[in-house]
Formats: C-alpha cells, structure tokens, sequence
C-alpha cells in the first residue's frame, strides 16, 4: 500500500509537470484527484490495511494528497503567467505590448492647440517663423523706427552685437509671410517670444504668442470684430462679452485693446480682474499701409486686419493657474 502510494505520487507530479497547457492540467487534475480518481479509489482500500499499519499509511495518503494539490497549484499559476515550458495559445507573445502613455500635453501646448483650431475652423492656415530674427522682421517692417520710443514696448534681446536678436513679437511672421506670398492670406502664427522683463507672477523673459494676419480686398474693421467674438465665444464660452478700446500699435492703424468680460467674476468685479469687471486678453487692428509698403503690396488694392494674443495669459484663466512660473 504504502509503495503504491508513492508510485502515484511520482506519476502524479511527473504528469502535472508535463502538463503544457490549463486543460492537460484539468486532465491530470481529474485522472489523480477527482472524485472516481486514482487517489480516491486507492483511500477506498483503507479497509483491507491491517489495524496496526493504518495509521501510518493514512499519514502517508494525506501528505501524498497535499503534495499533488501543492504540485497542481503551483503548475496553474505558472500556467497563467505563460512561464516555463507551458506557454498560453490564446496570447501572441510577438505582438507588441499595450504601452501606457507617459505624461501629458502641457497646458502651452493645449492652448495654443485650442487658439489655433478655432481659427484653422475660420479657414486660416498655420505657419511659423524663426525665433531668433533680425531688427528688418522685429521692428523696421513693422513701421517701428529704431530709436522710436515704440521700440521700449518691445524691449529686445539682442545677439550678436546688434546684428541679431530674440523676436519679441510673433508679428515679424506676418512680414515673413506678406514677403513670400500674394494676396489673399489668412493665417495664424503661434510661437515663443522674448523680451527682458523681471520675472513675477505674471512676466516671464519668454512666453508664447499666437499672431493672426488676414489680407484681401475690401476687408473692414466689422470683420476683425466678428472673427475675435467668434474665438472669444468658442475659446471661453457663449456668456462671455467683448469689448475693444483704442491703442496704439506701430504696425495696425486703428489699433485696438480687446477686451473680454471676466471669466472668474462673469464681469462683477474680482481679484484676477483688480475689480474691473474685464480682461485683457489680446492686440489688433487694421493693417498699417506703411506695412503694406514695406514688403510690396499696393495698399491701395488691399486692407486687412492684425491680431495677437498672449498665450500664457489665456491658458491661466482658462486653467486658473495663478502663476506664469508654474508653467
Ligand atoms: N505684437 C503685438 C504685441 O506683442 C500684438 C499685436 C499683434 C497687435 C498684431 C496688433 C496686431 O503686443
């Protein structure tokens, strides 16, 4: 009795450790330990054991079963792991595995993302310039005399002696573009900017901007007002108003402060709005004929509107960030 029950339990453990998949497993499971099993028909054999023998012989069934349970355990969670030599067939292991995407798209990015295709929805196209530019992009194009007091607005880094320098406005793209294309144009312009500020909770030496220049013929100040309301709404919500006042801008001709009413305070007066009840959120205007000129176009025969927007600026009040060096 006690060798039979030690032949099982090596044919048992032989059997398990074979088992290349679940269901040979299940077939093992059953031909040793199921209820008509091979162990449970040799405990049916009890009785003929003499009295002396019987306790040690039940001793030695009860380990031998705990062994072959300990054994079919151990092989099922291998199994289900696809380790050892039992490999799973319902798994491709050449299939790439599901990858978890690392981090998230900065809120920079987000907004001008947003900006840019509200107005991409208007039909305008995007494009770039380059970051580091001359005084031709940065000012002089722009109908801003060097030496003007106008230049102070648009305080510069500058490289390389005076040769170069950090653009401190995406405006320097509409002169890249006007300079390369022809009549009509609409397209917007999102990039980094620089300008020599002390850093505080609301400047940074760099920021963002997304610049917007339409040209054609016939174009009136009514459409600069209509595309803007149009973003504002979309950017922040139907409830929201907006309101231009006069300025002055070298580069448009009228110009214009936009304005929107108070997305923390809906406009009643708040700390983020110094208790104005409105926001300022962006620059505009007409384009000057003295820019038309400067890069060929026959001011006569075209009109067109400017905008640009700080992105930081619209991505705090979007997100309630109350600090521009949190970004
Ligand atoms: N370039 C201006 C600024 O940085 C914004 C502006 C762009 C104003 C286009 C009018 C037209 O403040």
């Amino acid at each position: 009795m006690k060798e039979r029950l030690t032949r099982i339990e090596a044919e048992a453990l032989a059997a398990i450790a074979a088992a290349a998949t679940r269901e040979a497993l299940e077939a093992a499971r059953i031909k040793y330990m199921g209820r008509k099993g091979i162990v449970a028909e040799i405990m049916k054999k009890m009785d003929g054991v003499p009295p002396d023998q019987r306790r040690e012989v039940g001793t030695l069934a009860n380990e031998v079963k705990s062994r072959i349970t300990g054994a079919l355990d151990g092989r099922l969670k291998g199994l289900s792991s696809g380790g050892g030599s039992g490999q799973r067939r319902d798994i491709d292991i050449t299939l790439p595995g599901a990858r978890r995407a690392i981090g998230n798209i900065h809120p920079i990015t987000k907004t001008i993302d947003e900006i840019c295709g509200i107005f991409v929805s208007l039909g305008f196209s995007i494009v770039e310039g380059p970051e580091i530019e001359t005084e031709h992009y940065n000012f002089e194009a722009l109908n801003i005399p060097k030496d003007h007091p106008s230049t102070d607005a648009f305080d510069t880094f500058f490289l390389e002696g005076h040769k170069k320098l950090l653009r401190s406005q995406t405006s320097t793209v509409q002169i890249r573009v006007m300079e390369q294309r022809k009549p009509p144009l609409k397209i917007i312009a999102p990039g980094a900017v620089y300008r020599p500020d002390a850093t505080d909770a609301s400047h940074s030496f760099q920021f963002h901007q997304v610049e917007g220049l339409l040209v054609d013929k016939k174009v009136a100040f009514a459409e600069l007002k209509g595309a803007l309301e149009i973003f504002v709404r979309q950017m922040f919500g139907k409830q929201i108003k907006t309101r231009f006042r006069p300025h002055f801008f070298p580069f448009t001709e009228p110009s214009a402060e936009v304005d929107v009413s108070c997305i923390i305070c809906s406009g009643k007066g708040c700390r983020v709005c110094s208790g104005k009840g409105w926001l300022e959120v962006l620059g505009a205007g007409m384009v000057n004929p003295a820019v038309f000129e400067a890069v060929g176009y026959d001011p006569k025969k075209y009109t067109g509107f400017a905008f640009g927007m700080g992105v930081e600026r619209l991505a705090m009040l979007k997100f309630g960030i109350t600090d521009i060096r949190m970004f």
